[in-house]
């Protein structure tokens, strides 16, 4: 069918923030767009219902690494690939794995073929190669597709971080072959989006933001920040790539961040982010309400009957009291993780649309900057 388009509908006038629509063969994303972590094809206690009709997310993202390893291509294959299997119908993204290679794999081994690792699940061997990568991102079927690529930690000695980034972008190149070679698998397109790399260094961000735009993808993103950086210098060198990528494609941003990582993003231009952070930091109580930051598993939350955010328009969130959700945590049952994850993950949805709405209105900048201190409040 037809490739991914970007249509942009709006921009702030005191900061670099965009509002436009994504359409993919799987429907449309209204951006800027925070899109939930699927890691093996679920996003942790998560059902798709709750996802589509609660959460009310857009886009969901899978990994190559995890998917690979489990179920397998050949059983995505089967089932028609990852939207028939797990039954989510909207857009779906896929990482490429090179990040979880070397976040999550044992013995790594990096050449210019590929990268060599050991299963974190079973200890067995295998290789990824930019081809290998392409072709198992064919077999899942995600409507966007991402670059294999080598995230170097932070810091890095300015030789690594050059030498990285070359061959991140002989990678691409590969990437890029190998895609033109092989057909779609299941009649719909698949989107590669290059990614730019670089460390901290300005004029080899700069370099990779020029090589990556002169590739004329789809869409663009910006990988290797929030591996601990201080959060200015991810702001500046974020900034730096959003200067450097056309205006006319949509920019991600991978794995960043907090609430107001994501305002911030969104001011320097960057349209689409991913991260962990509320389902994960959610199954460990820690939520993210239009007030502020609370920690359900404390004492003072034992006879708190309000809604868990009173503020936010959502069911789960204002059905259920903090008093129950920190019971739940106490007592070890499944479905505090269930509501602190429903409940986080509708906040960030509600962050993204609300910010969008202000980009529309062109008063992006000013209610960014009210309302980030008001996020960060510990309660
Ligand atoms: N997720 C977060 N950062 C990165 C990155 O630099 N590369 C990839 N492939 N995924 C990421």
């Amino acid at each position: 069918m037809a490739a991914l388009t970007f249509e942009l509908q709006a921009t702030d006038g005191a900061s670099a923030a965009r509002a436009g629509t994504i359409t993919t063969d799987h429907g449309q994303i209204q951006t800027p767009i925070f899109m939930p972590v699927g890691t093996v094809g679920s996003v942790k206690a998560v059902t798709q219902q709750q996802l589509k009709n609660d959460i009310k997310a857009q886009i969901i993202l899978g990994n190559t690494y995890h998917l690979y390893l489990r179920p397998g291509t050949p059983v995505l294959e089967m089932a028609g690939g990852l939207h028939k299997f797990n039954g989510w119908n909207g857009p779906i993204l896929t990482d490429s794995g090179g990040y979880q290679v070397f976040s999550l794999a044992e013995n790594r081994k990096l050449t210019e073929q590929g990268a060599l690792f050991q299963s974190h699940i079973d200890g067995s061997r295998h290789m990824f190669t930019p081809e290998s990568v392409m072709d198992i991102q064919r077999s899942i079927g995600a409507d966007i597709i991402m670059a294999f690529d080598e995230c170097p930690p932070y810091p890095s000695e300015y030789k690594y971080a050059r030498q990285s980034m070359d061959l991140t972008h002989r990678w691409l190149d590969r990437c890029f072959a190998r895609l033109a070679e092989t057909p779609d698998k299941y009649g719909y397109t698949q989107n590669l989006f290059p990614i730019i790399q670089g460390s901290t260094y300005k004029d080899l961000r700069t370099a990779s933001a020029q090589y990556i735009a002169s590739k004329n993808a789809a869409g663009n993103a910006i990988g290797g920040l929030s591996v601990g950086e201080p959060e200015e210098m991810m702001y500046e060198f974020t900034a730096l790539c959003c200067e450097n990528l056309p205006q006319d494609k949509p920019r991600y941003l991978m794995g960043v961040g907090t609430p107001w990582n994501i305002l911030e993003g969104i001011a320097l231009g960057i349209d689409m982010f991913d991260c962990v952070m509320p389902t994960r930091n959610g199954r460990n109580g820690m939520l993210f309400t239009t007030g502020g930051v609370v920690n359900i598993r404390n004492k003072k939350w034992a006879t708190d009957f309000s809604p868990i955010d009173a503020g936010l328009p959502s069911e789960h969130s204002q059905y259920y009291t903090r008093a129950y959700l920190r019971h739940l945590f106490v007592a070890n049952e499944i479905l505090a993780l269930q509501l602190a994850s429903i409940h986080n993950l509708s906040f960030y949805l509600w962050l993204v649309g609300e910010a969008r709405k202000h980009i529309q209105a062109g008063d992006y900048a000013s209610w960014k900057n009210g309302i980030i201190p008001v996020l960060k409040q510990r309660l």
